[in-house]
């Protein structure tokens, strides 16, 4: 894809407001001129997140991060500036014209198309099911009703049965007038070898996945026996499907996960549908993988409290351990219910019944307990390798709260489970959380941003000032180089910040934010703009201050730098020339003059 011109980016953001974009992920209340919700990028109980809509931009007082529409849907769908951009573009309904001409991507044309078609699939594979007298269809009919599968949950689910032809669904699609190759984007059919396709769903049940619009993005396709092939064949990867992007179920449950304000989340189809049709009304599948980051992002849009109810096999549990740290990452709060020995939660209703599971729900294990007794099945806690393993794997999970008194009291109860005194167990998350702390943690979930780094508090207050007034940019272009500022972040804002004072005096915040396509940034700028600086009582004093040690700082790095200089030169047994040395004395009256 192309590059976007600069013109048609800042007309994407014109036409995407800032509260109806932030609007679609959390609830926003009014507040004054702004608006202030939950915090999507920390785990918070009160607001401490604002948007302004005159500004438009957000900020979150908790956390530092801000930034303006753009930088919100880089941090929250977790994409680079420019998908960013054609996501917004997408959404407001503007077409890219350097896209159109390049390479037509999933154009939004091509996606309809696409939920269309399966569309037509589904209601063709569902009637099949519902109504085919041949006996296959028959045979799936009944195979459902073994499962306790009844009319009502078939139709609620929309599942069908694909007949067992090669080109059943091939037909039906080309009376319609569906061309091979968008059946073949929309994974429906195969390509053979030589030449021409076959239906990719053959003699299965057919479990339709939809997105919360309850749009049919995909399908999983079960075999009746357990001896033909893969027990479940999927949909591949098309426009409208990306795998660990959605959940089984949750078009149906969303309302009651946000009302109940906790969600249940199994692995497969049928631990979804059986606890749904016996009422359990929070729940969704993560479709036989670990939760990814974009799955808990969806869910946290309904709630932030997760059980994990998964099956008890090497690779259940593997899946919820790697889906703990990425649900504490997300700052969710996260129980582990396991079930007895082989089952899954529908194999466990249809024995037990769902007030048994319902009873397991409310025993569901904390993290800490199910993640310490999963590390204990595998090391034993009584010798000291074991303690070492497990205290070390621990830790790492420990670090990842956000809490310091919850990591505290992890802490103490790690010590307390292994039998060893606090103290060890804190020294050792010194020495463990200096080496590797923040390294593998995601951006938004780094300690809260109170002072930039790369950046000097002077820096930041002179930037706050340019922000405030242009007029003060220009004057400090007059008194200080670029040079004087440290380098990396404060010296590239201060460049595009006098770069455009030079072109215009009369830019405007939105135009400096869509210039920063770094977050941090970003997420300065926001926080600037946000007022926390009490810098208005008296700028020109502020000013004066900022310049004169930015100043001095200047001239200090330069006679550090001439002094170096000068002392190699006498070591290599040299002569200084005069020019260094009246620079250097210069240097130095100029320091002393100010001090
Ligand atoms: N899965 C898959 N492909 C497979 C096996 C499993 O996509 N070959 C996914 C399915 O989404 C399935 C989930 O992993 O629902 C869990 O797998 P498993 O526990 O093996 O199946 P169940 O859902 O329990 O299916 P059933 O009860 O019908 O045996
Ligand atoms: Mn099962």
């Amino acid at each position: 894809m192309g590059l976007i011109a600069e013109d048609m980016i800042r007309q994407i953001i014109d036409r995407s407001d800032i509260i109806d974009v932030i609007g679609r992920y959390v609830t926003l209340k009014k507040a004054g001129n702004s608006f202030k919700a939950l915090c999507p990028f920390h785990h918070e109980k009160t607001p401490s997140f604002v948007v302004n809509p005159d500004k438009q931009i957000f900020h979150c007082f908790g956390c530092g991060v801000g930034g303006d529409v753009v930088g919100f849907i880089m941090r929250q769908e977790r994409v680079e500036f420019p998908q960013a951009v054609r996501f917004l573009a997408d959404q407001a309904g503007i077409v890219i014209p350097e896209d159109q001409e390049q390479a037509p991507g999933p154009s939004k044309n091509l996606k309809d198309e696409i939920y269309k078609i399966n569309e037509w699939a589904l209601v063709f594979f569902h009637e099949t099911l519902l109504t085919s007298r041949q006996p296959k269809p028959k045979a799936a009919r009944d195979y459902l009703k073994s499962r306790e599968v009844d009319l009502e949950t078939v139709k609620r689910f929309r599942l069908g049965y694909a007949p067992d032809e090669w080109d059943s669904l091939i037909g039906v699609l080309k009376q319609r007038g569906v061309s091979l190759e968008l059946m073949h984007q929309a994974g429906l059919v195969i390509a053979r070898e030589k030449s021409g396709y076959y239906d990719r769903f053959r003699g299965r049940i057919i479990f339709p996945i939809f997105d919360i619009n309850s749009r049919p993005v995909a399908f999983g396709a079960r075999s009746l026996s357990e001896h033909e092939g893969a027990k479940y064949i999927n949909s591949p990867e098309t426009p409208v499907y990306t795998k660990g992007r959605h959940l089984f179920g949750l078009h149906l449950t969303k309302t009651s996960v946000g009302e109940v304000d906790h969600i249940v989340i199994v692995e497969g189809y049928m631990d979804m549908m059986m606890p749904f049709v016996h009422g359990v009304k929070n729940i969704a599948a993560s479709l036989g993988t670990a939760l990814t980051v974009d799955q808990i992002r969806l869910i946290r849009r309904y709630s932030s409290n997760v059980i994990m109810l998964f099956d008890t096999d090497p690779a259940g549990q593997a899946a919820i351990v790697r889906s703990l740290d990425l649900l504490i990452d997300e700052g969710m709060n996260v129980k582990v219910v396991t079930l007895g020995d082989g089952q899954d939660p529908d194999s466990f209703i249809r024995r037990f019944g769902v007030s048994a599971l319902g009873d397991r729900l409310k025993q569901a294990q904390t993290l800490f307990d199910y993640k310490f007794n999963w590390l204990a099945g595998q090391f034993n806690p009584q010798t000291i390798e074991g303690k070492t393993k497990i205290s070390q794997d621990m830790l790492t999970t420990i670090s990842r709260f956000k809490s310091e008194v919850a990591k505290f009291e992890l802490m103490r109860l790690l010590a307390k489970q292994l039998n060893v005194p606090e103290t060890v167990i804190l020294k050792q998350a010194q020495n463990q959380w200096k080496s590797s702390s923040q390294m593998n943690r995601p951006v938004t979930q780094q300690a809260p941003v109170q002072t930039v780094k790369g950046m000097k508090p002077q820096e930041e207050l002179l930037i706050a000032l340019f922000l405030d007034d242009h007029q003060w940019a220009q004057k400090a272009q007059e008194l200080l180089k670029l040079e004087d500022f440290t380098e990396g972040l404060a010296r590239d804002m201060v460049q595009k910040i006098w770069r455009m004072t030079q072109e215009n005096l009369e830019w405007t915040d939105t135009q400096l934010m869509a210039k920063l396509e770094d977050q941090q940034a970003q997420s300065l700028v926001a926080k600037l703009l946000s007022g926390v600086h009490a810098r208005k009582v008296d700028p020109s004093r502020v000013f004066g201050d900022c310049v004169k040690l930015i100043q001095t700082e200047g001239i200090e790095k330069q006679k550090g730098q001439l002094q170096k200089e000068i002392q190699e030169t006498e070591i290599r047994g040299d002569t200084v020339d005069v020019g260094t040395l009246r620079r250097f004395e210069e240097l130095n009256r100029r320091v002393k003059n100010r001090g």
